[in-house]
């Protein structure tokens, strides 16, 4: 069985080409991700419009590219999935019109996926024997979601940000350093020059929720540089420390209130390394399983929309075409679960 998944929720166009091989097993045939950084880089941010254009120009060129990498022809897939919500919404109304398209012109089924599902799920990708359930943080730039995963399609979200999410935070408080985009690896590179003890940012304490909080600490990050730039690389470190004590502590909450097999960690923001690191030895210390992507799977890419198409397809017993499965849009609201 060979998956089309189609991502464009941002400033990534992906496309990707997925082969199912048995149960849970998913070999990447191909994932191309063609990044706008460069478009945005001097506006500082994302830049929807921009966005939105770059998508349509890169998004025919880029499947051309997919079929002869994946070696195969556009009639042989057997389903594809593309990315509907939530994101920017002239962005996925790119990915969503293409989607259809194919679907249509091909006859084959085609699902609308949830991005966030998406994250959740590229651990499979890496980890395709893991056992559920799964607690999964998913951290990027607009999600920071807790989530107790028992099955395919069975989600719980048990908690979110009341604010911004970690990697909005992490791009945020980079922007304030002074530092160019992408904002989240720039900090951490510098954080590595830094002491991570030399500023005390406090963690906001939202028990008994799962929930977590960052708009105190990008605040008082931003404070701690207008008052001592000199010290550019201890604030990005202390800061990070600070962001990541928030998500270790809710996770450790979590891993002991509901007892998960396997822990994943999954999104953009788990492309960090000091995160990976501080939350792989807490699942030593619990003894459970840590499943992370590598960081090309963390960061948004279509291999993981793939992915979740195929195990929604197969939790319904992979229907066939029909026209009704076009009649969705681009949620740029869209909760998980
Ligand atoms: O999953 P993703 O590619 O897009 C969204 O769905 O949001 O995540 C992007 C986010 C950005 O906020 C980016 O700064 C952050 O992930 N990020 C990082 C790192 N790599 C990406 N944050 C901290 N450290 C990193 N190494
Ligand atoms: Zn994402």
């Amino acid at each position: 069985m060979l998956i089309l998944g189609i991502e464009t929720s941002c400033d990534e166009t992906s496309v990707a080409i997925l082969e199912h091989r048995g149960q849970n097993n998913l070999e990447i045939r191909a994932n191309l991700i063609a990044s706008q950084i460069e478009a945005h880089q001097l506006f500082g941010g994302v830049v929807p419009e921009i966005a939105s254009r770059k998508h349509l120009e890169i998004l025919n060129p880029l499947l051309e590219t997919l079929w002869s990498e994946a070696k195969i022809a556009p009639r042989e897939l057997d389903l594809s999935g593309v990315t509907s919500g939530p994101g920017l919404s002239g962005a996925l109304l790119v990915g969503v019109a293409a989607g259809k398209a194919l679907g249509y012109a091909l006859q084959k089924p085609v699902r609308a996926v949830n991005h966030v599902e998406g994250h959740l799920v590229s651990t499979f990708l890496a980890h395709p024997d893991l056992e559920l359930p799964m607690l999964a943080l998913v951290v990027s730039g607009g999600h920071t979601d807790l989530i107790l995963m028992r099955d395919f399609g069975a989600f719980e979200r048990l908690g979110r940000t009341r604010d911004d999410a970690a990697g909005e935070a992490f791009d945020k408080v980079a922007r304030a350093l002074g530092l160019e985009i992408p904002g989240g690896p720039n900090l951490e590179t510098l954080a590595r020059q830094g002491n991570e003890r030399a500023f005390h940012f406090g963690r906001s304490n939202l028990e008994p929720s799962f929930d977590f909080s960052y708009s105190g600490l990008k605040t008082a990050a931003s404070q701690a540089f207008k008052k001592a730039p000199e010290q550019v690389a201890d604030i990005a470190a202390s800061f990070q420390r600070a962001a990541i004590a928030q998500l270790r502590h809710q996770v450790a909450r979590a891993l002991d209130e509901f007892s998960p097999a396997t822990f994943g960690l999954c999104g953009g923001v788990a492309a960090n390394g000091a995160l990976r690191a501080s939350l792989n030895q807490i699942c030593a210390e619990k003894g459970v399983a840590f499943a992370v992507p590598p960081p090309i799977l963390c960061t948004d890419n279509a291999a993981m929309i793939g992915a979740a198409a195929f195990f929604r397809a197969r939790s319904e017993g992979f229907p066939a075409f029909d026209l009704a499965q076009l009649d969705f849009e681009a949620r740029s609201v869209w909760p998980v679960g």
